[in-house]
């Protein structure tokens, strides 16, 4: 596929961060995807507070990872990257000198939070312009009655927040919306206090925290939407981290969506909580082969049709909406999202920028209060589209410049490094090659795309 920084672009784009790309064009090949983002933060998380020396492999390159793990270098972490992984020394030593920046991770902060509510020190988290503007209040509230003491701004709501930590009691927390990060959050609490500490999910979120902790030693029983933890002296331990199935689901909407294509996506997380784009890709038709045990997925050129995601469907794919509401633009019928609101405080309001995304396209779509309704069928064209910062709509982007004609320009392009900094090299290994199409250099645009 041909990409460049535009020349000449009007005075409203970025140059700096704007990327263009030429379609249609076919997406052919194998690959496989960074270490899981979600499953990175909590390695690193629990490693950090372990005592002796973890290794993990396969860590997420992305600049959310990154972050977390630059914050717990200021509790005095050590970390020694080696050929087979990183080396973690655990142990929360030393009370941080200053603001740690957390950058766009938004689990990064919560979960971190989560941590620091339970350590005798002062510690103040901050981030990037968008991840101040998200509701810190989800995480605060509980930790506050496990007894942290934490401020902010907007009344103790936004961050930077301030945390002092320390003592905390177990408390048994209904969390109000299904959010992994939040059960997550005071889980890592948890660790840290008196009695049981138990969440109670509306509905059952991504596992990975409740996966991970018996791993490092710690006391925790799971009982349908309630977990439990107990005090526990964490101990190091080896993990490995499988591919992403979030940023596969770029790769396997685009085989489905684009013409003459066909990609395999190898070595991913296959457990629960993360699969619900795959089971809505083949209500909508699409021609996907799964295998779980080496966490394999298959897709091929697909006639896509129009389906209804609810409310039940979102937790388990709920960073996967911008990429199935492009693939519901290029598939026959209407398809209606709805039960997806929490999407409005995501890295951006996921429901409006994508909404804006697919109308860059050509797309019909009409937003809702909890998601959106997209009229498919239409003829994708190419246009402008704003990331609003947020690396999935950059993505998901991409995936619809893929099924247009014409050059798509994409503004914010950057934001991709918050997950996914091999991105534009991979969409060269799966567009080069196709047929009718001139791609550039392959130095040169990676260049220009990283
Ligand atoms: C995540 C949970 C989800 C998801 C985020 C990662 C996690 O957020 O959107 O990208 O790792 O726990 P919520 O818990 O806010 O739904």
């Amino acid at each position: 596929m041909k990409t460049d920084r535009p020349s000449g672009a009007p005075g409203a784009l970025d140059e700096e961060t704007a990327v263009r790309l030429h379609g249609p064009c076919a997406v052919r090949g194998t690959l496989r995807v960074p270490g899981d983002k979600s499953i990175s933060h909590r390695a690193l998380l629990l490693a950090g507070l372990a005592r002796g020396r973890s290794l993990i492999r396969g860590l997420s390159t992305g600049d959310d990872v990154r972050h977390t793990r630059q914050a717990l270098g200021g509790f005095g972490v050590g970390f020694t990257e080696t050929a087979e992984g990183l080396t973690v020394d655990g142990g929360l030593r030393d009370e941080p000198d200053g603001p740690l920046d957390m950058g766009n991770a938004g689990t990064g902060i919560r979960l971190l939070a989560g941590v620091c509510a339970g350590q005798p020190m002062f510690t103040v988290l901050t981030g990037d312009r968008y991840l101040r503007a998200r509701p810190m209040d989800r995480v605060a509230q509980p930790l506050r009655a496990m007894g942290a003491v934490i401020d902010g701004r907007n009344d103790g709501s936004l961050a930077p927040l301030a945390i002092r930590g320390g003592t905390l009691s177990g408390i048994t927390y209904r969390v109000p919306v299904a959010s992994a990060q939040v059960k997550s959050s005071v889980l890592l609490a948890g660790l840290h206090a008196k009695g049981r500490t138990v969440v109670i999910e509306p509905t059952v979120t991504r596992r990975h925290t409740e996966e991970m902790l018996p791993l490092f030693g710690a006391t925790v029983a799971i009982d349908g939407t309630e977990v439990e933890v107990r005090a526990s002296e964490l101990h190091a331990c080896d993990v490995t981290v499988p591919g992403d199935p979030s940023q596969a689901a770029f790769w396997v909407v685009a085989g489905l969506t684009a013409a003459d294509s066909e990609v395999v996506v190898e070595q991913l997380y296959t457990g629960p909580g993360r699969g619900g784009f795959v089971d809505v890709l083949r209500r909508m038709g699409g021609d996907l082969d799964v295998d779980t045990g080496t966490g394999t997925i298959r897709v091929r050129s697909s006639r896509l049709r129009g389906v209804r995601i609810g409310p039940q469907d979102i937790p388990d794919m709920v960073d996967e909406v911008p990429v199935i509401a492009v693939a519901a633009a290029l598939a026959e019928g209407t398809t209606v999202i709805s039960g997806a609101a929490e999407l409005r405080v995501k890295e951006s309001d996921r429901i409006s920028s994508t909404a804006a995304m697919l109308r860059a396209f050509g797309a019909q779509v009409t937003e809702t209060d909890d998601g959106m309704v997209i009229e498919g069928g239409r003829a994708l064209h190419g246009g402008i589209v704003d990331s609003h910062g947020d690396h999935r709509i950059s993505m998901a982007a991409v995936v619809g410049a893929l099924s247009a004609s014409g050059e798509t320009v994409i503004t914010g392009w950057d934001s991709v490094a918050t997950s996914y900094r091999g991105f534009a090299a991979d969409l060269q290994k799966l567009t080069s090659g196709a047929e009718g199409i001139a791609a550039a250099p392959a130095d040169t645009t990676a260049a220009a795309l990283t």
